[in-house]
């Protein structure tokens, strides 16, 4: 048997063949502009696998029906195909219970589901809502759009020039004003894990300091309420375990796209008593009990939050991705795509001028460079005539590109669908352009 020698080989620990788990993905074999495509963009949206692809055309073949409405058979088989779907995601995350997953219509729309009905009931003039430098522009522009209708501040927990959070000033961001922090568990752009149960445990005990309360954010009684937490998983969950029990976050923002599902659906996980106390997000079918024109009552949990015929077929291939996910295995795909992320940044360290923005300790498979004296458009749009798909701008994180003083980053996203094959391509792609470039 051959000695590994490289630091890379050696930390092999999972079992995925991807050989054979690229089978699963037909888009992975098609040409684009006359070469093999290499996909290196799942940070915006990753492929799907035939079968998550069969369940969605086999339920507009033969099951197609709305839900929560009908005695027909197929109403009533396309309603236990959707509560089935909620119960796997509710398996997936490890909720109490399975009324705590509401489908949105995806992370964004999870996070303005929040601030909506939150900021509603809770915010008022000089409370104040704490997000991060990393955020995405979705878990920055509802809470603006929040403190802008309610007189609310919002505070910003700064980074470091490796692209990680500063505990200690959020420490000291925390007031008897915060009511609520949302903060993203992986960063899009630079691929930080954030130490989010480190965060929810700084919240939870600053929560109980507070007169009256216990550490939960809803006081027994009368006392002042604490700050809730959102946690914005959409990087997050195509990479690894989430336990929403475990964080003991109050909210979990999610997408079906990145991980493998349809696009258009997505998950609010949210703590039973807090989002039984919250009001309606949107009005309409399936979210009320009973109507009048004097009063209407509210239906129950998940429904209340589900207003209107939803995105059924999305669902259910949302369940599909997670059995896909669960067969392949998390702890397989994280410690492939950890391999994956090492071969790539040890590689394009050995180009010249390469500037790696993000370089936490601990990261998920996203690696965004900027080349000295090149645009990164430029070194997407050529390597794109070469089949390599890279995303390049500010990734819908223009505050952390100012941080950063620059403009954007080439972005490079892996998934375990991808092979050290491609990223050989890649670099060679790069080497390529750039000599075009400069
Ligand atoms: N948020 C997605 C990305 O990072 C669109 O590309």
């Amino acid at each position: 048997m051959t000695k590994k020698t490289t630091t890379v080989e050696a930390t092999t620990t999972y079992k995925l063949n991807v050989e054979e788990v690229r089978k699963d993905f037909p888009i992975l074999h098609r040409q684009v502009n006359g070469k093999p495509l290499v996909y290196f963009d799942n940070g915006a949206t990753s492929q799907k696998p035939q079968q998550v692809i069969d369940v969605i055309n086999r339920y507009y073949q033969h099951e197609n029906s709305n839900i929560h409405r009908g005695i027909h058979t197929l109403s009533q088989e396309a309603t236990d195909a959707y509560e089935k779907a909620r119960t796997t995601v509710q398996q997936f995350i490890n909720a109490q219970h399975n009324h705590e997953v509401i489908f949105t219509s995806g992370t964004t729309g999870s996070i303005n589901l929040v601030a909506s009905s939150f900021g509603k009931k809770h915010i008022q003039a000089g409370d104040e809502i704490i997000i991060s430098t990393m955020e995405h522009h979705s878990n920055i522009v509802p809470w603006q759009m929040l403190c802008e209708e309610k007189g609310a501040i919002l505070k910003v927990i700064p980074i470091n020039e490796k692209g990680e959070l500063l505990l200690d000033e959020f420490k000291k961001l925390l007031s008897p004003k915060t009511k609520l922090v949302a903060v993203t568990h992986v960063s899009n752009t630079l691929g930080t894990i954030n130490p989010v149960k480190e965060i929810i445990q700084l919240v939870r005990q600053h929560n109980s300091t507070l007169d009256g309360n216990v550490g939960g954010n809803i006081p027994p009684s009368g006392g002042q309420r604490g700050a809730v937490i959102l946690i914005d998983g959409a990087q997050a969950v195509p990479h690894t375990k989430v336990d929403v029990q475990a964080l003991d976050c109050d909210f979990y923002a999610f997408s079906a796209h990145k991980m493998f599902g349809p696009t258009g659906v997505g998950i609010l996980y949210g703590k039973e008593a807090i989002l039984n106390e919250l009001p309606p997000y949107q009005g309409g079918g399936d979210m009320i009990k009973t109507v009048t024109f004097e009063k209407t009552t509210y239906n129950e949990l998940p429904h209340k939050f589900e207003a209107g015929t939803p995105n059924i077929v999305g669902g259910i291939g949302l369940a599909a991705a997670i059995d896909y996910m669960n067969h392949i295995g998390i702890a397989n795909i994280e410690a492939y795509e950890h391999e994956l992320l090492n071969y790539a940044t040890h590689k394009i360290k050995k180009i010249e001028g390469v500037r790696i923005i993000g370089e936490a300790a601990n990261k998920a498979s996203v690696l965004s460079f900027l080349v000295d004296g090149t645009h990164p458009s430029d070194i997407g749009m050529i390597i794109d005539k070469l089949g390599i798909a890279i995303r390049t701008g500010h990734h819908c994180t223009e505050p952390l590109m100012n941080r950063f003083n620059i403009p954007g980053t080439a972005r490079a996203s892996f998934a375990f669908y991808n092979t050290k094959e491609e990223i050989d391509t890649f670099i060679l792609a790069l080497e390529r352009a750039l000599k075009m470039l400069k």
